[in-house]
């Protein structure tokens, strides 16, 4: 039995968003790697209706709406919304929050968003392969769904584990992977390269750009930092366009 996500993120949403500090002038794509300041994925959001999925507390939708962007921020866990509502009204910027599973997107209209933007939500999903066809829905011919989740082949290794780099875990094992953070038991699932790539293309995308970042060279580093960052990425962006319906 997976654990409760929803619960586990009620719980250490204060803890997360304490120790990672997160920025709301810039979108990041996770730990210790260039924002969109650096990768430049998104283009021009002036105008631009920008749904986000998992946004936590909402810091890249914040980005967007400063950039112009009419953002839209959806969420399972009521306690990381409450911060996101927070961080709008400190930035005098308005983000349509709403609480619900990032794969139900019955409430927007077929062909309305011009960028779906995911940072580190998609690992804690079962079932990518609903998501792609929820997005494809949404998103207008031709417009991007860019996302970051941990890489597969860092699901190889357990950081916390001494030594670090040792292969604890086969990139073939598909089953859920449990842990624990700040305490709090989470469950993440591991979807390999070639699985992202076919459930992308069979729901009628095409992937135009794959980055696996290397960590900033001087740093500052996160709260998040490990050696292992030098040897393996962390993380996996993925950029890929809705192909027509
Ligand atoms: C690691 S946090 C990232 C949050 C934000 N994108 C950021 O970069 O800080 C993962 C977020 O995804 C949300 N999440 C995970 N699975 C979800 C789902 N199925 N539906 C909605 N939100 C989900 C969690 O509640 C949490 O806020």
């Amino acid at each position: 039995m997976p654990n409760d996500i929803v619960t586990a993120w009620d719980r250490h949403s204060a803890a997360y968003q304490d120790a990672a500090k997160l920025s709301t002038s810039v979108a990041h794509y996770g730990p210790d790697i260039g924002t969109e300041a650096d990768l430049r994925l998104l283009g021009d959001l002036k105008g631009k209706k920008v749904l986000e999925l998992g946004c936590g507390g909402a810091q890249c939708s914040i980005a967007f709406a400063k950039q112009g962007a009419t953002a839209i921020g959806v969420d399972f866990s009521s306690t990381q919304l409450a911060h996101a509502r927070r961080l709008c009204e400190r930035d005098e910027v308005r983000v349509e929050l709403r609480q619900g599973d990032l794969a139900d997107l019955a409430f927007l209209r077929a062909d309305s968003i011009d960028l779906v933007f995911s940072a580190y939500a998609f690992g804690y999903v079962e079932d990518l392969n609903r998501v792609f066809r929820q997005v494809h829905r949404v998103l207008k011919v031709g417009a991007p769904l860019v996302f970051s989740l941990t890489h597969p082949a860092y699901d190889m290794v357990d950081d916390d584990a001494e030594p670090a780099l040792l292969v604890r875990r086969s990139y073939f094992d598909r089953a859920p992977i449990d842990f624990e953070w700040g305490g709090i038991p989470f469950t993440a699932y591991h979807h390999t390269f070639a699985e992202l790539y076919m459930g992308l293309a069979r729901a009628s995308y095409k992937v135009d750009l794959i980055v696996e970042p290397e960590p900033l060279a001087g740093g500052p580093r996160s709260h998040a930092w490990r050696e292992t960052y030098h040897y393996l990425p962390r993380t996996l962006i993925v950029r890929a366009r809705k192909e027509g319906n």
